[in-house]
């Protein structure tokens, strides 16, 4: 021993050089290539951030148009892909629906992918990006028994999304410009966040040389647990638990207990110790979308603010810098736009997308990179001699 830094949740290892995002966690600072989260998501789509995150610079207005073409181009799945769904539980998690369907995607295109070449890998990364809302659409659809919607490109990326969603046959469907660009506001928040659990889950996979949608597949596994993408989940049941503003100090009580594994939802993170920046852009589009659907008096709502206002000022919290993150308000949103609670991580995983994709591409594409093999304290028993099963 001794030969290895001991670096448990690698909070003190850099697994990488990269030039796509920055975060000031202290100071609660997000930029995707430079640019502050707070003016992408003001600003632009989410068309836009993905040629952002994986080209490095803002698109003219001839990309976007061109990159918007051809992701509108790769939005079908083969009709084989519809066949594969059936084979899944009907009452399966859309989670377990999309890691499986995103990593069958690699059967489809593995032959036509060779990651040495720089073509062949803005294919594969427009395929996903573009294929990933049809996936998570018929994950959908497929959990609450209704046919799939094939998507429409004439409509933009996002409400083309909820299109495939929400639509129903032969009744018409259109879609609110609000909650379209709340969502894909919702899409560029969650676009990319540098070196998390999921993200070094797809660089670790693809080091080997392994086809990026199986790599993409390991990503979204990762993503599922209530730590990282689950956590919108686990934040809108918690709400729905503590039911109203009464019930709330039980709640902190428990959180605060070292005796009992309760925590409270949607609150602290490895990286900010500061409020998480795309936390306070969510709140704000909170309310759009509840004013919008002229929802008055969420009690969900009131139990979140109530919960953010007590928690803020709680010592307990305050000393170990909890800060609301980006997942504690997401979940009241989604909700609120019809999806249910066990969609919220599968729509996490749609927009992560361009972020794994991009550090794929990274990691692809630097000079310096190899297969990635961490080591070990090896803290087993020493040498010893065989015993034969009768004598043991
Ligand atoms: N409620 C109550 N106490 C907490 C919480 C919480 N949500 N989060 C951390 N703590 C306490 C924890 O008990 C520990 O106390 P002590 O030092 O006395 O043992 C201290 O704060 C540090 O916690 P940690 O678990 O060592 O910190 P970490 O960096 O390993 O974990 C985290 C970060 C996000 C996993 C954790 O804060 C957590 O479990 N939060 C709730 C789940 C959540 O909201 N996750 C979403 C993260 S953001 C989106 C994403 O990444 O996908």
């Amino acid at each position: 021993t001794g030969m290895f830094t001991y670096d448990p949740g690698f909070t003190s290892t850099a697994s990488c050089e990269s030039q796509i995002t920055y975060i000031d966690g202290d100071e609660g600072i997000l930029l995707y290539r430079g640019y502050p989260i707070e003016q992408l998501a003001e600003h632009g789509d989410f068309l836009e951030t993905c040629y952002l995150l994986l080209e490095g610079e803002l698109p003219t207005a001839a990309q976007k148009a061109d990159f918007d073409y051809r992701v509108t181009r790769h939005t079908m799945v083969h009709e084989q892909m519809a066949r594969f769904f059936q084979g899944f539980r009907r009452d399966a998690h859309p989670m377990a629906v999309m890691v499986g369907s995103i990593g069958a995607m690699s059967a489809f295109y593995h032959d036509s992918t060779d990651i040495s070449d720089p073509q062949q890998r803005m294919i594969a990364s427009m395929r996903m990006i573009a294929k990933m809302p049809t996936l998570a659409a018929m994950a959908f659809k497929y959990t609450i028994g209704q046919p799939f919607v094939f998507p429409l490109n004439s409509l933009d990326y996002t409400s083309n999304f909820l299109r495939m969603c929400f639509a129903v046959p032969a009744e018409e469907y259109k879609v609110n410009p609000v909650l379209s660009r709340a969502l894909d506001r919702i899409f560029i928040l969650h676009a990319d966040h540098e070196q998390n659990a999921s993200t070094s889950t797809v660089r670790l996979a693809g080091s080997s040389g392994a086809n990026p949608f199986a790599c993409i597949a390991a990503g979204a596994a990762c993503l599922w647990g209530p730590a990282h993408g689950g956590a919108n989940e686990a934040a809108l049941k918690m709400l729905e638990e503590i039911g109203s503003v009464e019930n709330i100090p039980k709640y902190i009580a428990k959180a605060k207990d070292k005796n009992d594994p309760f925590r409270l939802m949607g609150f602290g993170h490895r990286v900010y110790k500061n409020y998480d920046p795309r936390a306070k852009i969510m709140q704000k589009t909170t309310h759009e979308v509840l004013n919008e659907l002229g929802i008055k008096d969420d009690p969900l709502l009131d139990v979140a603010i109530e919960l953010e206002r007590i928690a803020l000022s709680d010592p307990y919290f305050i000393e170990k810098k909890l800060y609301p993150n980006i997942d504690f308000y997401s979940g009241i949103t989604l909700k609120a736009m019809g999806f249910p609670t066990s969609m919220f991580t599968a729509l996490f995983a749609l927009a992560r997308t361009v972020g794994w994709i991009a550090q794929w591409k990274e990691m692809i594409e630097d000079p310096s990179q190899r297969i990635g093999r961490p080591r070990q304290l090896y803290t087993g028993a020493g040498p010893r001699e065989y015993t034969p099963i009768g004598r043991r």
